[in-house]
Order: C-alpha cells, then sequence, then structure tokens
C-alpha cells in the first residue's frame, strides 16, 4: 500500500529522516514506535505529503507522491485520513463542521446528507448530541474522538494515527484502541500508528517499526518485538534508563 525507500529529511543541522525505508502492507496496522523527538510525526507527515523529503520516494498504491504538487495530492488526501498529534481540530469551528470539513470541500454533498455522514461518525466513536460543541468545550479524550470522526468521514482507505492515546486515561485510552481495531476489521481500513505507548503498540499492531537515528532499526510482529535480540529496542520497550541509548541531550 506504502512503500517507502532511502527518505532522507534535514530540518537546519539535523538530519531527522536518513534513508529511511519502510513498507506498509494493506488492510494491516502499522506501528511506528520511537523516542520523544526522534521524528515519528515528520514520518507521518511525509507519508500524508504534508512535508516533501530532501531525497528518496514514497510509493502510495504505486504512485510516487514526492513527485505530485499540491492539487495532485488531493485525490490522494481524499483516501486517507489523518488523526494528528493532539486531535488538531480547528477552534473556532463546531464538532460538526470539523468532522464534515472534508466532505464540504471535497464532495458535492447537500448540507443534509453531511450531517447525517457526521452523525453516523461520531456515533461510531461512541458520541452523540455534540455536534454544536466547539472543541474547547470538549475533554481531551473526546476531542481525539471528534479528530478520529473527522478522519474517517470520507471513508478513507487509510488512516495516519499520531499519539492517539497519549494523554488519555487508561480505559479511554483502550477505548480508542478498540475503535482502531474494529476500523481495521470492519471496514478493512489500514492503519498507520504512532504511539510510544507499548501497551497499544501490543493490542493494535500487526507489525511494530522501531524508529532511531533517522532509521527504522528493526520492523516484526509484537511477539518479534517483545522478543528483540537488539539492545536499542530491548531498552526502549523495556523503558530503562540504562542502555545503548543516550537519554539525556
Ligand atoms: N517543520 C519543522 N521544522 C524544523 N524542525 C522540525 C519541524 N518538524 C519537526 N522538526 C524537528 O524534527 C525532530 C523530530 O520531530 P517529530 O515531531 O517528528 O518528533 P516525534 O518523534 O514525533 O516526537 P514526539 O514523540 O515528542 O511527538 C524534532 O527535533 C523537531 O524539532
Ligand atoms: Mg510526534
Amino acid at each position: 500500500m506504502i512503500k517507502i525507500e532511502k527518505i532522507t529529511k534535514v530540518f537546519g543541522e539535523q538530519k531527522v529522516l536518513n534513508e529511511l525505508d519502510l513498507y506498509v502492507e494493506d488492510k494491516k496496522t502499522l506501528v511506528i514506535i520511537g523516542r520523544s523527538g526522534c521524528g515519528k510525526s515528520v514520518l507521518l507527515k511525509h507519508m500524508t505529503g504534508l512535508i516533501k523529503p530532501d531525497s528518496g520516494s514514497i510509493y502510495f498504491r504505486g504512485k510516487d507522491i514526492t513527485k505530485l504538487d499540491e492539487s495532485e495530492l488531493d485525490p490522494i488526501r481524499v483516501k486517507s485520513g489523518m488523526l494528528f498529534q493532539g486531535a488538531a481540530l480547528f477552534d473556532s469551528l463546531t464538532v460538526a463542521e470539523n468532522v464534515g470539513f472534508a466532505l464540504s470541500r471535497f464532495t458535492k454533498k447537500s448540507p443534509e446528507e453531511i450531517a447525517g455522514i457526521v452523525s453516523e461518525k461520531l456515533a461510531l466513536v461512541g458520541l452523540d448530541g455534540v455536534e454544536s460543541k466547539k472543541p474547547a468545550e470538549l475533554s481531551g479524550g473526546m476531542k481525539k474522538r471528534v479528530g478520529l470522526a473527522r478522519a474517517i468521514a470520507m471513508d478513507p482507505e487509510v488512516i495516519f494515527y499520531d499519539e492517539p492515546t497519549t494523554g488519555l486515561d487508561p480505559i479511554m485510552a483502550d477505548v480508542i484502541n478498540d475503535l482502531i481495531l474494529d476500523l481495521k476489521r470492519k471496514l478493512r481500513i489500514t492503519g498507520v500508528v504512532v504511539t510510544h505507548d507499548m501497551k497499544s503498540a501490543y493490542k493494535i499492531g500487526d507489525k511494530i517499526a522501531m524508529m532511531y537515528e533517522g532509521k527504522i532499526i528493526e520492523l516484526g510482529s509484537p511477539e518479534e518485538i517483545q522478543n528483540t535480540k537488539d539492545p536499542v529496542v530491548r531498552q526502549f520497550i523495556s523503558g530503562s534508563a540504562v542502555g545503548p541509548i543516550h537519554v539525556l541531550g
């Protein structure tokens, strides 16, 4: 579904992605783990065409999206949903306007049809009666769910989730994990999930990829990752301050 070949991205002095390779399988959930600041969000933004690499290619169903301009990216964006880190809702818009944003922009559906789809997607994430609220009136967990409803509004083939459970209580985190599993099982949506929450990673990931120093250093099933021999991966998944990873600086 998505194939990343040797992408490099430098910000100032910092090489965030260093000839990184990665493959996302169709209708599966790939979880990307790695330390804060290692470039997970940057990698996700490359996959959606929001950031272009300095070099390398990103194939979405065989088409290299690094070669496309903004208008050519639109049809691909329509096929993908994104749940941004911190939900990133439009504060001045209501919940309904947020969830229906792409539907109003990219389709010719009537306001009534859009309202119907919006309510249906909100029900899927366990919310109702919040259509006219503003994001500021919602809790963190509700915002994430509204962000998820917005991500699935256009019935995407793939959803990119940036830290979908971070900052939520353990029960709400599990509700979101179950939703992600449901979207894969029932709607057969491909998922790419960035998280540092290992409990979520093991639960929802078909494969887990560990990012470190600009590359994917290991990719395997949750079981393979749990039994890793790589000292860097082992240190990360066990959350230890002692090991080969430089903890400070
Ligand atoms: N638009 C940008 N311009 C310059 N530097 C950036 C930009 N976006 C990200 N960076 C830098 O790239 C690095 C990786 O950032 P990124 O947000 O991808 O980290 P992350 O792995 O998602 O971290 P976290 O787990 O804390 O969300 C950081 O050092 C960040 O400062
Ligand atoms: Mg991030």
